[in-house]
């Protein structure tokens, strides 16, 4: 039997990097899937990589009404699901000064927000025995110059994750962080769209790394997967997948 054979797994913010590696393990190893991303452009790249076997939805992380609407799709789809993986994400990097009311609330509507209500609306729909998984950052323990507000919205989001594993507790229903440190994906180049600037700040983060390199998208893939159906006497934990940086 297929190692996620059975399984239904919903993943917010997986039409491409940490998200869609996790979607296309899922798959491959059996499991029905059903992500979402916000960007029309990336939404169809999903669902060709995907294929027929990948459902994906366009859904906006941030909006409570397409989070409603989002949750009856589910239930269209699957009556009830497994895992409920909440990755989507994005940092804006701006110092104190440069740091507007725009950017602030953006980090806290995309990274703890828009977060927090979707557990509320779909944890209904997961099954007794089930698992959250939420993706944090390093940027919640590090000090790291530029990344005050998202750091800040992910630390709401780790403390989320302590909070809710407690109140999900009774439906048997367990709930963790996966805690990226610097990870291969597209991410760099969003933030960065200024070729020469993106390749500074890899070069930075490499070197500032213990392991001296970045993380690939199926080192996190394995880690959120590990937490959602092996990790079965945990929950309200975090695991750092960083390369060190955040203990070391
Ligand atoms: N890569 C890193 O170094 C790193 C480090 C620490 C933490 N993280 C966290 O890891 C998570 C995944 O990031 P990634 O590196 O895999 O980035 P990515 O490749 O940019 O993937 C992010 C995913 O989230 C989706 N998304 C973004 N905003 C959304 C919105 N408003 N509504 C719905 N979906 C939305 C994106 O879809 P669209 O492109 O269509 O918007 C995409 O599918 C994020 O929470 C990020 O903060 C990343």
């Amino acid at each position: 039997m297929e190692r996620y054979q059975g399984k239904k797994v919903v993943i917010i913010g997986a039409t491409s990097g940490m998200g869609l590696a996790t979607a296309k393990m899922l798959l491959d190893g059996g499991a029905r899937v059903l992500v979402t991303g916000r960007s029309k452009a990336g939404v169809e790249s999903a669902q060709k990589e995907l294929g027929n076997s990948g459902v994906v939805v366009a859904s906006d992380a941030r909006s409570l009404t397409e989070i409603d609407a989002l949750a009856s799709r589910v239930k269209a789809e699957f009556d009830t699901f497994d895992l409920l993986f909440v990755n989507a994400g994005f940092a804006v990097f701006a110092p104190l000064e440069n740091t507007t009311e725009a950017m602030y609330d953006e980090m806290f509507n995309l990274n703890a927000k828009g977060p927090f209500f979707a557990v509320q609306k779909l944890a209904p729909l997961i099954n007794r025995g089930g698992a959250v998984v939420l993706t944090t950052s390093v940027a919640n323990v590090k000090g790291m110059p530029g990344v005050a507000a998202y750091g800040a919205a992910k630390a709401a989001l780790r403390s989320f994750a302590r909070v809710l594993a407690a109140e999900l507790l009774p439906r048997e229903i367990r709930v963790n962080a996966v805690t990226p440190g610097p990870i291969d994906t597209p991410i760099l180049n969003k933030a960065f769209p200024e070729k020469d600037a993106a390749a500074e700040v890899a070069r930075q983060m490499r070197e500032a790394n213990p392991m001296k390199r970045f993380g690939t998208p199926e080192e996190i893939a394995k880690a959120a997967l590990f937490l959602a159906f092996e990790a079965t006497f945990t929950t309200g934990a975090e695991l750092p997948v960083d390369g060190g940086w955040s203990q070391l």
